[in-house]
């Protein structure tokens, strides 16, 4: 693979400014950030009234703690606009996530703030390797979700000449990525899978792509896949992580020099880890949830925003910037079974493992007996010889030794397991609602 480490005087200044600076830039913006969500949004003059703190009690970056939390709920309750912060006239862009229970989350988004998620996104399309000139086939989904346009907003930033296709018809997937000599990819990575498969079906060998380098993210993904997806493609992946409350894709990215997990691009969005269970900021390096607070957003600023995703704060390494593991996972997609926390990401790695079985997969819940199970639908390669049956109990077995929960696997036909377009549905629960 082609080193694509960009040339250091590439680089935002404060992607390798010192820590110093850092903190100083981020205290002041801090200070603002506060004051603008008090003084403009009635919910956070309230929520900060009723926890008995005031934006000018903020005078080290550690007196965030003294702030009350901001939660998904309190998005809803506000819903659709009553979290903005600037009249609605001076929101130039509105996004929304769908949400399982129907009411979608809405965000918006000033000129400055376009600007800024233009500069983090080509910020971070840069740390994965890309440089102006290159051919960048977009396949997040463009419209309310907020991957294809927001890594669009970057790729114009960074001068890359973009392929806005969006998700799906897999076919014309493959056809344009070899027509146009992309030599980027931005991508979840389920859908990558399903891009490979389509390789396969059309009788083209995908390490024979023009591509150079993925950048897959918007779902958890482990580094036994981006194994699997480097080697199909004979190219780097790198991890892109962001929401749309805080952003959209763009807060985190890893460097492709390093892989090490996601630079947070600090200078925008502070992140804090905490004891999901307590509340209570957690030391950098401990395992936790991921809690974020917008230092420049106009339009839509997020106190203290509990993402639950599970990861852990780790020094810089190619930035000066921290980073954070790699997602375990949502603290809702954690499964207990009988006891046990189990994560798809840890099934994941297992079935990477298993040399006949192609990396597609789904969790079936189930009650049975008053107990819960869980089925883990899988697929052999579609030319593997090997029997599923021998696959199924390798894989069990794996699971029970390195996870510790029994599990049922099921070896579905090639293509038997659901598909993605955009995000992977991992689970599929059939539990009684009680
Ligand atoms: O998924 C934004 C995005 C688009 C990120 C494209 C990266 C690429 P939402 O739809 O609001 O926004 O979903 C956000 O997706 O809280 C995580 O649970 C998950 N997620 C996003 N990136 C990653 C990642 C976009 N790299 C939610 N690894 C987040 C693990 C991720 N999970």
């Amino acid at each position: 693979m082609e080193d694509l480490t960009p040339p250091r005087d590439s680089l935002d200044p404060i992607e390798i400014a010192s820590r110093d600076e850092i903190s100083a830039l981020q205290l002041q913006r801090m200070k603002w950030s506060l004051r603008h969500a008090y003084d403009n949004v009635p919910f956070y003059k309230q929520s900060f009234d009723a926890a008995g703190v005031h934006p000018d009690d903020l005078t080290s970056l550690a007196d965030l703690a003294k702030f009350p939390f901001t939660v998904k709920t309190d998005l809803r309750d506000n819903y659709p606009f009553g979290m903005f912060a600037v009249p609605r006239e001076k929101v130039r862009r509105i996004h929304a996530s769908s949400g399982t229970t129907g009411q979608p989350t809405v965000v918006g988004y000033t000129d400055n703030d376009l600007d800024a998620w233009g500069t983090v996104v080509a910020r971070s399309l840069r740390a994965a390797g890309l440089k102006p000139g290159d051919v960048l086939h977009n396949a997040y989904g463009y419209g309310l979700f907020t991957g294809g346009l927001g890594i669009h907003l970057g790729a114009d930033k960074l001068g890359l000449s973009t392929v806005p296709i969006s998700g799906g018809m897999t076919q014309r997937q493959v056809r344009l990525i070899e027509d146009f000599q992309a030599t980027g990819i931005t991508v979840t990575p389920s859908y990558a899978l399903s891009i490979i498969d389509e390789y396969a079906a059309q009788g083209r060998d995908p390490r024979k792509s023009p591509l150079k380098v993925g950048i897959f993210g918007a779902e958890p993904w482990t580094n036994a896949m981006r194994l699997e997806i480097e080697e199909a493609f004979d190219m780097h992946a790198v991890d892109i992580y962001g929401l749309s409350e805080v952003m959209g894709p763009g807060v985190a990215n890893e460097c492709v020099e390093t892989k090490d997990g996601l630079h947070i691009w600090e200078d925008h969005f502070y992140p804090e880890i905490i004891d999901p269970e307590t509340g209570e900021v957690l030391p950098d390096g401990e395992l936790g949830e991921l809690v974020f607070t917008s230092l420049t957003k106009e339009a839509f600023p997020v106190i203290r925003y509990r993402t639950r995703d599970l990861t852990r704060l780790l020094p810089g390494t190619a930035r000066s910037m921290r980073r954070m593991e790699k997602v375990t996972g949502r603290s809702d997609d954690m499964i207990i079974l009988r006891g046990v926390n189990v994560f798809p990401t840890q099934i994941e790695e297992q079935l990477m493992t298993v040399k006949a079985l192609a990396p597609h997969f789904q969790l079936e819940l189930d009650r049975v007996d008053h107990k819960d199970v869980m089925k883990v639908v899988v697929e052999p390669w579609p030319h593997s010889v090997e029997g599923g049956a021998e696959a199924a109990r390798e894989l069990a077995a794996k699971v029970k030794q390195v996870v510790g929960v029994t599990v049922k696997v099921e070896v579905a036909e090639p293509g038997g397991v659901a598909r993605s377009q955009g995000k992977a549905v991992r689970i599929v629960d059939n539990r009684p609602k009680t």
